[in-house]
């Protein structure tokens, strides 16, 4: 009787525990095979063109941009980064007009100077919005705030490659001592501390770091009517090489010389975070893939979820505010509660795009009826 009973119970046991198992490879499994596989193969140094482009970014000259650059900023704010030790610089892309959710920023995840003694530095990158009224706001902003940084060219849409190219050379003119370069956009949630954190346990000489949410084998938008056309003439290719997704990613300052060189050979024309890849691609960098990066997905929240990922789309100003007020005050997780917050928010964020799936579906149902 107490044998029978022992017998079934293991099977119970293996039965929980299979089911266990099988629960995490689903949930996580997909995670570490995609990190497997899009791992950094070595850079084609051996590329005769990829050794000039490296060559040419050792030897840029950058006193002579330092002459010129002045023209190419309404706001520069060139001293914010001189005789300052700058380990991340993070340059927050934002459109002029929402200064409210810059403040959000400002009083959330951006209010750190340092991450245990290694400076820190958030600023954001603007175009010249369409009013004037606006312009004379973004003056005044810069000058209670010194945090901005506003290209000659109009914000819209269809510069935000441009912008990336004005932001490398104010890098490369203004801070050339930051060690890494976190470019990111006003929508993201980043988690400061856990980024530096990882920067910092990498190699001891960091070089050639291209680190984001990998974007793999993605086809150019061959679609005449659609909003993001792209035309054989602009990318004859079939595929674009791999890419960071541009909602964040982290460059070493070696980078940005390096496709800074190789900019002037991508047109403008095609979409700001494929153009880094081709740029990246064209200076034998390879980008390296973190699944703790959101692209622009948006994470579901919980606390000890968003004390290990790097960044999550959070659209709404009032949302981070609530979020980062308890993240704020709260204790570090262990490394159980990671796991299972990671669990939690796996799940929920799974659940939510099925939610929006579910209702995408019936409201094209709908149309379709409607039709
Ligand atoms: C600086 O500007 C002058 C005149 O506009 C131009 O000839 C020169 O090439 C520029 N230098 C750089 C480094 O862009
Ligand atoms: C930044 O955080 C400090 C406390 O760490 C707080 O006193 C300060 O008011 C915060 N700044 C903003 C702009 O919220
Ligand atoms: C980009 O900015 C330039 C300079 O302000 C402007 O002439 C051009 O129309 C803008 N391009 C787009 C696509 O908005
Ligand atoms: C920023 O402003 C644009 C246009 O004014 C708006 O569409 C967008 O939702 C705003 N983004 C955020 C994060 O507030």
């Amino acid at each position: 009787m107490q044998l029978t009973f022992c017998r079934l119970r293991t099977h119970q046991w293996c039965f929980i525990l299979f089911n266990v198992v099988l629960f995490h490879i689903l949930l996580f499994g997909a995670d570490l095979v995609e990190e497997y596989f899009l791992r950094t193969l070595p850079a084609p140094y051996a590329d005769v063109k990829v050794q000039e482009a490296r060559e040419r970014a050792r030897k840029l000259d950058l006193s002579s941009m330092k002459a010129n650059i002045s023209k190419a900023f309404t706001v520069s704010n060139s001293e914010v980064c001189s005789g300052k030790e700058v380990f991340l610089l993070v340059l927050v892309f934002s459109n002029p007009e929402n200064s409210t959710r810059r403040d959000t920023i400002r009083e959330t995840w951006a209010n750190l100077t340092h991450v245990g003694g290694y400076g820190t530095l958030v600023l954001f990158v603007l175009g010249k919005p369409s009013s004037e009224v606006t312009q004379l706001e973004v003056t005044k902003e810069s000058e209670t705030h010194q945090d901005l940084i506003q290209g000659v060219f109009l914000d819209s849409p269809g510069n935000q490659t441009l912008k990336i190219l004005v932001a490398m050379e104010w890098t490369l003119t203004f801070c050339p001592t930051a060690w890494f370069v976190l470019k990111t956009d006003e929508e993201m949630f980043v988690n400061l501390p856990t980024l530096v954190e990882y920067l910092l346990n990498l190699r001891s000489h960091p070089e050639d770091l291209y680190l984001g949410r990998l974007v793999h084998r993605e086809m150019p938008d061959r679609d005449a009517g659609s909003h993001g056309f792209v035309s054989p003439s602009q990318y004859p290719e079939k595929y674009y090489p791999d890419y960071c997704s541009a909602s964040a990613f982290v460059l070493s300052q070696d980078v940005v010389r390096k496709v800074y060189v190789t900019s002037k050979e991508a047109p403008l024309s095609l979409p700001p975070g494929v153009f880094l890849g081709i740029c990246a691609q064209k200076a034998g960098v390879t980008p390296v893939h973190s699944s703790r990066f959101s692209g622009r997905k948006h994470i579901q929240y919980n606390r000890c979820c968003y004390k290990f990922i790097f960044t999550s789309s959070v659209a709404r100003g009032n949302q981070l505010l609530q979020e980062w007020e308890e993240l704020r005050n709260s204790k570090d997780c262990s490394l159980l509660q990671t796991y299972y917050g990671l669990v939690s928010c796996r799940v929920m964020t799974y659940l939510d795009g099925f939610k929006h799936f579910s209702i995408d579906a019936l409201q094209n149902d709908a149309l379709r009826v409607s039709d």
